[in-house]
């Protein structure tokens, strides 16, 4: 599931992390966007936070095309890809493994956040890494 964050975290994202994040249109409608940064202690990391695709859209290959897009946009500059997975979200699972397949990449998971982190009752977050991305 996303969590829907506070519109003014998407505006200052949007004005601050423009470069590592996209928004894909259909029919000049915002139709999915991924929103994303590189790690302060590792630039070659490139963190991906949320990736949505509006339910209208899904299942077309969208998200694919926008982490393909933003990986191609930051170029060699960027040799991984890391993101977080709760374990029920088998779309976002199947998204970033056909990721890594599409980039030949490896793909390793490793628990991140466990959920007696969270003080919300959210459940554990598993790390995703892929790379490198460029072989
Ligand atoms: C996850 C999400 C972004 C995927 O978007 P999408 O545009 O439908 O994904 P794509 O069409 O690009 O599919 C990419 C791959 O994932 C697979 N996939 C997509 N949805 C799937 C599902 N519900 N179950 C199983 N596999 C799925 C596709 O078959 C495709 O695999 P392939 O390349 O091997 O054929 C979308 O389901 C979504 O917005 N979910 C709600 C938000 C969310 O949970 N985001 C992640 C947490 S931030």
């Amino acid at each position: 599931m996303l969590d829907v964050n506070a519109s003014y975290a998407y505006l200052l994202w949007a004005r601050d992390f423009a470069t590592t994040s996209i928004v894909a249109t259909v029919d000049d409608e915002p139709g999915g966007f991924v929103t994303g940064y590189r790690r302060p202690d590792d630039p070659a990391t490139l963190m991906v936070w949320q990736v949505a695709v509006d339910d209208r859209h899904r299942g077309q290959g969208l998200a694919r095309r926008m982490l393909d897009a933003l990986v191609d946009r930051l170029g060699a500059g960027v040799s991984h890809l890391e993101t977080t997975i709760t374990a029920d979200n088998a779309a976002s699972i199947a998204l970033f493994s056909s990721f890594a397949r599409g980039r030949q990449a490896r793909l390793e998971r490793t628990p991140l956040f466990e959920a007696a982190m969270f003080p919300d009752g959210h459940d554990a977050e598993h790390l995703f890494r892929i790379g490198p991305l460029h072989a």
